[in-house]
């Protein structure tokens, strides 16, 4: 008897842990591939429970002005993502969890948010941070992005931007790394690795997202949304390669454009989104539309409602739609109609899993809760948002050596809106940053000088309006130092997006300012901190000296601080030309040549036609010297590399940081070419008195060659030039 209950006892144990066996799906079963595991899931799914995975919807308070004012709709356990307005990770659990407890398959949520130049620990803008010429140190501040968002919900980040922008009246200029495609191929590329990590998996990786894929930048007249001429030849040359380099470094999602290119709306693009980014470059992640941006199809003109926006954008390739909520909506009738086959849907729906399944989220849901000590603003990342910043910062323009302030000055009288500021020292889509953290310019010359130099502050006017009522103590404080620091500046809300302006120059007030200060005699250095090139055609003549701080996040005061002490020599130089008024854009180093280019031929009449800083321009304490250019031939065959050197001296008395940059142009080709395209750079280290050898190789498909309208690169024998400093040799390819 005993024999035969333990038989059934034996029996039942392991039904049990059979049936348990059975019951663990293969989607679950982390040993199997991803592959494996998207497929078996997809079966399982119904038409509903796809067509969620293809929504994302928001969540916690939208602080994003142009989008402000949504509900906070509850949000379905099956939704695929959400944007995160939140940074409290007991929320994004609970949220979490109710998704992998009482939706039907237990899918994790993907949590996106806008980390575009830091999370908590703010660091410069994009456009700021190119000007650095340092990748290494973007990818060091994106990877505390990454960690910060982990630690606060964040699995996906709507960054880089990384559209060529060469009309700084577009507001969004600054989320860009300036206006060269190679440029923003670089540190885009360094973005994405330092978000992303060496896995996807890893702890304190995020999704990048490449955005807004493509032409945004264009947009007619630097007005935002707008329609934008893109031919397939510019599409090529300048527009795609920084999206063809961040997809070749592993970028898991791209994010079409607002819009329209050449009259097929970037979100119902399928050249762009299906024939390139998936066929032809074989991205397997997906594409979120940007924020209502399927519904917008129909403001453009090529939808005559919802439903065929929503068909339109799905066709041409965008796999999740960013908050319209048109796919869950129209989807069961589309497919119903046969409109959209079970295959594509199925297609999609793989590739937003693909990427969820790569981030670990089935495996391991939910954020560790950390306290909030010990998950933001920790000290060595502090210091490395103050590393970029004060490489990033451009002294423009330095006469008669004014910087940096001698020891002979006693006072400076610390002037203008910008000088005692926060909040606008934070920049643009800085929604976690908060004004306590940052350290003003004042500040950082306090820390600087302590009771060595006087500083004597005045504000001297707001940042725009009318009222000189502080022009009179503004000019008491500036008499009574040797020098003057004034401040000034864009507010943050004066750039990114939804905020282009008609004219890059600084309000009449903080004009008036200056020239009044001017009047006092004493040396005036200028310090800008702006989101764009800006118009300096009447403050320039008369100020001694100019810095660029940009908006360098929480920690820019102390590197200014240095600068202009002179403990920091200055090692930033453009990535953005300077106009000189806003009637010459748009102006970049890499235009075509003119058909008359002699004899001022073609020139304005009322204004010079040279802007007033190039891409490029950037002064430093010390001078550096560049021997003459060696190249290892003369001649080379299509493949055969090339390797050019030049030894750089620093002959000036102080260290410094030398970013070298190499240009390529080819005067003769079947097509006209620009006058040069930056082809490489580097930035290195060289003590007072020493020398660095700077070298590049030139590959001649990857350098010499370019694009036709197809995409198909060709390569033509014939001269060709390499350009560094004022430098410019021959070389032949045969
Ligand atoms: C912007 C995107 C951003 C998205 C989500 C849109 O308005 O164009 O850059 O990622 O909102 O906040």
């Amino acid at each position: 008897m005993m024999k035969i209950q333990n038989s059934i006892i034996i029996l039942v144990f392991f039904t049990i842990l059979s049936c348990q066996k059975e019951s663990k799906p293969t989607y679950k079963d982390k040993s199997l591939p991803i592959e494996e595991r998207i497929k078996d899931l997809v079966n399982k799914m119904t038409l509903e429970e796809k067509t969620l995975q293809l929504t994302q919807q928001i969540c916690g308070l939208n602080t994003n002005k142009n989008n402000i004012g949504e509900a906070i709709k509850e949000i379905p356990s099956g939704i695929g993502s959400l944007i995160f307005f939140s940074a409290d990770p007991v929320f994004r659990n609970s949220i979490q969890k109710k998704a992998m407890e009482e939706s039907r398959l237990g899918i994790p949520i993907l949590f996106g948010f806008d980390v575009i130049h830091g999370f908590r620990t703010v660091y410069p803008i994009s456009l700021a941070q190119s000007c650095s010429w340092n990748p290494a140190f973007v990818e060091k501040a994106c990877a505390i992005a990454a960690k910060e968002s982990v630690l606060s919900g964040i699995d996906w980040t709507f960054s880089p931007m990384i559209d060529v922008s060469r009309d700084p009246r577009w507001g969004r200029i600054s989320e860009s790394y300036g206006e060269d495609p190679y440029t923003n191929a670089v540190f885009g590329v360094a973005t994405v690795k330092g978000y992303q990590g060496k896995n996807l998996s890893d702890p304190y990786s995020i999704a990048a997202c490449l955005k807004h894929y493509v032409g945004y930048g264009v947009s007619e007249g630097g007005r935002d949304y707008r329609y934008s001429d893109v031919s397939r030849q510019s599409l090529w040359e300048t527009y795609l390669p920084p999206y063809e380099a961040g997809i070749k470094a592993g970028a898991a999602t791209v994010m079409s454009g607002f819009n329209d290119i050449s009259g097929v709306p970037a979100s119902a693009n399928h050249y762009i989104l299906t024939e390139i980014l998936k066929n032809k470059w074989g991205h397997d992640g997906f594409v979120v539309s940007d924020w209502l941006a399927i519904d917008q199809l129909i403001y453009q003109g090529v939808a005559k409602d919802r439903k065929e926006a929503g068909l339109k954008a799905f066709e041409a390739g965008i796999e999740m739609d960013m908050k319209d909520n048109i796919y869950v909506e129209n989807f069961p009738e589309l497919v119903e109609e046969g409109k959209i086959t079970m295959d594509q849907i199925d297609e999609a729906v793989s590739r937003v899993l693909r990427v969820k399944f790569r981030l670990g989220l089935f495996d391991d849901p939910y954020t560790p809760v950390l306290d909030e000590k010990d998950r933001i603003l920790q000290k060595e990342d502090i210091a490395i948002a103050q590393n970029l910043a004060e490489e990033s910062m451009v002294l423009l323009k330095n006469e008669k050596q004014v910087l940096p302030i001698s020891s002979s000055i006693k006072s400076i009288a610390v002037i203008g809106p910008m000088a005692k500021d926060k909040s606008n020292l934070l920049g643009s889509w800085s929604f976690n940053g908060k004004a306590e953290d940052v350290e003003t310019i004042y500040e950082g010359l306090e820390k600087e000088f302590g009771s060595q130099i006087q500083l004597n502050y005045a504000m001297g006017c707001d940042f725009d309006g009318s009222d000189e009522s502080l022009f009179q103590e503004a000019i008491a404080s500036a008499k009574k130092s040797d020098i003057i620091l004034i401040c000034l500046g864009e507010k943050k809300e004066w750039s990114g997006e939804n905020a282009s302006r008609s004219t890059i120059a600084l309000p009449v007030i903080q004009e008036k300012l200056v020239s009044e200060l001017k009047k006092t005699g004493k040396p005036i250095v200028l310090i800008l901190s702006n989101g764009r090139p800006l118009e300096l055609v009447r403050l320039e003549p008369q100020v001694d000296a100019i810095v660029e701080i940009w908006q360098p996040g929480i920690a820019g005061g102390t590197p200014l601080a240095g600068i202009l002490s002179g403990r920091i020599n200055p090692s930033g130089k453009l990535s953005v030309t300077f106009p000189l008024t806003t009637g010459q854009i748009p102006t970049y180093y890499n235009m075509r040549q003119s058909a008359r280019p002699y004899d001022k031929m073609g020139d304005y009449q009322d204004i010079p036609t040279e802007p007033l800083y190039w891409f490029g321009h950037g002064l430093s304490y010390t001078t550096y010297e560049y021997s003459p250019v060696k190249l290892s031939t003369n001649n080379i065959s299509k493949d055969q590399k090339l390797k050019v050197e030049v030894t750089v001296s620093n002959t000036g008395t102080k260290d410094g940081k030398e970013a070298v940059l190499w240009y390529i142009s080819d005067p003769v080709c079947s097509i006209s070419r620009p006058t040069k395209e930056l082809k490489h750079f580097e930035k290195k280290e060289i003590k007072a008195g020493n020398k660095v050898i700077y070298s590049f190789e030139i590959d001649p498909m990857r350098d010499l060659s370019y694009p036709d309208s197809t995409g198909k690169r060709l390569l033509e024998a014939g001269e060709f030039y390499v350009h560094v400093n004022n430098q410019k040799i021959r070389f032949e390819l045969l």
